[in-house]
């Protein structure tokens, strides 16, 4: 090639990589929660995110500092902290996607349904505000007990006339994490290759993890492996609360599964087609109104909520078992919701 043509092809290809950056959607991003355990790593992760072009850092406490801190990053997104009520409109306002990580974690011997009486209320007022802020958002809701706080939300957004069930998203993307990784460590396949659906619900045995439709597929592994790697999911978050010793819950992890969650949002937002992660959302897969399986992701949310695939017998249990669980911690968001 002549250096001519070689200088327009580099001025060609600079043009492009220039034009599809500034061509990129300007998205803002709101966590709410931002100064606690999980708020402010990933409040880091999601300023190192090149889709976010607006970083909202709402808590009742903290934020200044932390919104000082992650602003000197030099990442393009912008990064501004939001403390109190009163600031909650000016945070929300605009945002594509909020995340909400907001309330209290667990301590050693509590369940995650022990945290109700404290975040439900959290989660209704929070709600309340985006029905009003922000009604077009994606909501990914990480605050506990997962399986209630979801529907709490669509209450609150059905009440206000809001509702979509396509913007209303349960996080569970922490539970495929944790099967991903535990399956990796057993079957002895490298964990980046490794993909694993988990169903149902957010809390002890409404996690079920289906590893008979994990990839790489292997024969490596006994019933008793899959039964104990199956409980080993379920109780992954336990595992890190008696680690904490009282110090709270998973945060690391969970926000690395938080960033990973909302990319997927931002990149289906984006029109980036065969976007799919498992989430928590309204659904019909099942005789349950609520329930996780894999999501197809798309311009307005949820485009397509994914059947469950063919289980395993053991899957099939496990499935009959969560659903007493699970009915009755959505009845019991719903419940709460209406009653207060
Ligand atoms: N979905 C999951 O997989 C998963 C995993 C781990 C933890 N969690 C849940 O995430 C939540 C947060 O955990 P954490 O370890 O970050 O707790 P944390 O106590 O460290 O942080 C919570 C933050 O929420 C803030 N907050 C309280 N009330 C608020 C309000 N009304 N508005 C805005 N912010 C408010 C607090 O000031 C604090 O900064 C807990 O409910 C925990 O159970 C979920």
């Amino acid at each position: 090639m002549k250096p001519s043509m070689m200088r327009s092809a580099c001025q060609l290809l600079r043009r492009r990589s220039y034009s599809s950056t500034s061509g990129q959607p300007e998205r803002k991003v709101a966590i709410l929660g931002a100064a606690g355990g999980i708020g402010q790593p990933l409040a880091l992760l999601m300023k190192l995110n090149p889709l976010v072009s607006s970083l909202s850092l709402y808590d009742i406490a903290g934020t200044p500092g932390v919104a000082a801190d992650i602003s000197h990053i030099n990442t393009p997104a912008l990064a501004k902290g939001f403390m109190g009520e009163d600031q909650l409109k000016e945070a929300l306002e605009g945002s594509d996607v909020v995340i909400i990580p907001a309330g209290v974690p667990r301590k050693p011997g509590m369940t995650r349904d022990d945290l109700f009486n404290i975040n439900a209320g959290i989660v209704k007022n929070l709600a309340t505000a985006i029905a009003k802020y922000c009604p077009n958002a994606l909501v990914n809701m990480i605050s506990n007990p997962v399986n209630s706080t979801v529907p709490i939300a669509a209450e609150v957004f059905k009440k206000a006339g809001t509702y979509d069930e396509k913007r209303l998203f349960g996080v569970t993307t922490l539970d495929v994490v944790r099967a991903k990784t535990f399956y990796a460590g057993k079957a002895n396949v490298p964990v980046t290759d490794v993909n694993v659906p988990v169903v149902g619900g957010h809390a002890g045995i409404t996690i079920l993890p289906l590893f008979s439709q994990a990839t790489p597929a292997t024969n490596a592994l006994s019933h008793e492996d899959i039964k104990a790697l199956t409980k080993r999911t379920q109780d992954g978050g336990t595992e890190v609360v008696e680690a904490k010793a009282g110090k709270g819950s998973a945060t690391l992890s969970m926000a690395y599964a938080g960033a990973v969650f909302a990319d997927a949002c931002l990149k289906g937002l984006n029109g980036v087609p065969d976007i799919v992660e498992c989430s928590y959302v309204q659904s019909t897969v099942t005789e349950l109104p609520f329930f996780a399986s894999k999501v197809k992701l798309g311009k307005n949310g949820v485009e397509e909520v994914l059947g469950l695939g063919e289980l395993s017998d053991f899957e099939k249990e496990g499935l009959e078992n969560l659903k007493g669980e699970l009915k009755s911690s959505i009845e019991k968001g719903i419940k709460f919701a209406n009653e207060n």
